[in-house]
């Protein structure tokens, strides 16, 4: 069935021994709970969400593939990465630690445990270098390329080295998946995109001028991605990712996200600072649906030799006064002291975009993503592992 430009939705059936087949051929043992939901897709001829994810992810257990992980070390690189080994498929992980941490690769692997941590390899090595992504993309089906380096404030600090990570390592590593033949590249691209344009929510083709350097790459990146489908018929999917949260995303820094941060300050008595009115607004996304996003784009029927880009967000926005209010009430129990906290306020900082909140209805439409986890459900999920962990990082910050 053609659901739009570039994306066939194939047929899928549940038989009663577990198995699914897709265009009658059998591909894939389910647990009870897959089973379930896909009896539910087959029932209700919904083709959209978890049920394009259930029949997507047990295909991959039936067909295992391989697979590389650019950024592999860092938060939704890690986060890829324990998805896919938990799916069964092999990984190659390419990293230079320029904000990643080891630690982030040993926690995925001692989760996973040993069967499946044997199926992961790491390079370290830095996408600016061409060799080291021939090398890392040589035997690989799927790209998910991560590696960048994040952030508006550091792109203006450092408009250089965000260029040489974000533009030159993209292009090196578009060149060397267009020459490894890979199946599907599928990259990080961001909601900076949007710029100035005023409109709400945010609709894929309707963008505005760039903000930052930081803004000023990831558009880059989707216009070298565009002529690679024009010029190479080179296939790729990005990715406008809207605020990630959840486990492992890097509490300490100069450029750390806001819900870490405040997060690590709620829980060590800090104050936490709320740059302008409090009235900014985002769409936090919990990282399960961005996971979601990546192998649905990787995996689901598409046109070959084309390019296209996806909202990947929750489709809701929350304004940092919110933001604040939900986190410090959620630490409550740990920390009962806090109860009363209030954040201090400074300017308004150069390059940060007003509001943000995605339309969400294209992703759904053409890749069947369904969140699975409102900002208030990935919230709930994140704070306990931030707990436990955020002294390790301290630690380690130091
Ligand atoms: N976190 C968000 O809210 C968000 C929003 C929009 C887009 N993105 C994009 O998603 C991707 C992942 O972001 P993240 O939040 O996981 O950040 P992160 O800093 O945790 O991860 C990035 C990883 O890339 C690695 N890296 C950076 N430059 C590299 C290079 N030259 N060679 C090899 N490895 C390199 C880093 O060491 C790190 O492990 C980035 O492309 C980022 O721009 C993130």
């Amino acid at each position: 069935m053609l659901l739009a430009e570039g994306y066939l939705l194939p047929a899928a059936a549940l038989h009663v021994d577990g198995t699914v087949s897709e265009n009658g051929t059998n591909c894939a043992s389910l647990n009870m709970n897959d089973a379930a939901r896909l009896l539910t897709f087959c029932m209700f001829g919904r083709p959209d969400g978890v049920d394009a994810y259930t029949r997507i992810t047990a295909q991959l257990r039936s067909e295992p593939r391989t697979w590389l992980v650019t950024g592999a070390a860092g938060f939704i690189g890690s986060n890829l990465l324990e998805a896919l080994l938990r799916l069964d498929q092999t990984v190659i992980g390419l990293d230079n630690f320029a904000t990643g941490h080891q630690r982030n690769i040993d926690e995925v692997l001692s989760n996973v445990g040993s069967r499946a941590a044997a199926r992961f390899r790491l390079i370290e090595g830095d996408i600016t270098n061409v060799d080291t992504c021939n090398t890392a993309c040589d035997g690989v089906q799927h790209v998910l390329h991560q590696a960048a380096l994040g952030s508006v404030p550091r792109s203006i600090k450092d408009p250089i080295t965000s260029n040489k990570s974000n533009v030159d390592g993209f292009l090196n590593m578009l060149v060397a998946a267009r020459d490894a033949g890979v199946a599907r590249f599928v990259y990080a691209a961001s909601s900076s995109t949007y710029g100035d344009h005023p409109g709400l929510p945010k609709v894929e083709d309707r963008i505005g001028r760039p903000l930052s350097p930081y803004a000023v790459t990831k558009y880059v990146n989707e216009l070298y991605a565009d002529v690679f489908a024009s010029a190479y018929a080179f296939t790729s999917v990005g990715l406008r990712y809207f605020n990630v949260f959840g486990r492992r995303q890097d509490p300490y820094g100069p450029y750390a996200a806001v819900i870490p941060r405040w997060v690590a300050n709620l829980l060590r008595d800090r104050r936490c600072v709320i740059f302008g009115d409090g009235e900014t607004s985002r769409d936090f996304c919990y990282i399960d649906n961005v996971v979601q996003a990546n192998i649905l784009s990787a995996v689901g029927e598409r046109q070959s030799g084309t390019h296209s880009v996806y909202n990947v967000a929750y489709g809701a926005r929350t304004t940092l006064a919110q933001l604040f209010e939900m986190l410090r009430d959620g630490l409550v129990s740990y920390r009962p002291e806090i109860a009363g906290m209030s954040p201090d306020y400074d300017e308004f900082r150069p390059g940060d975009v007003r509001h943000s909140e995605a339309d969400v209805s294209k992703a759904r439409r053409e890749l069947g993503y369904s969140p699975t986890h409102s900002v208030a459900q990935g919230i709930a999920e994140a704070l306990p592992w931030y707990v436990e962990n955020v002294d390790s990082y301290e630690r380690a910050s130091v």
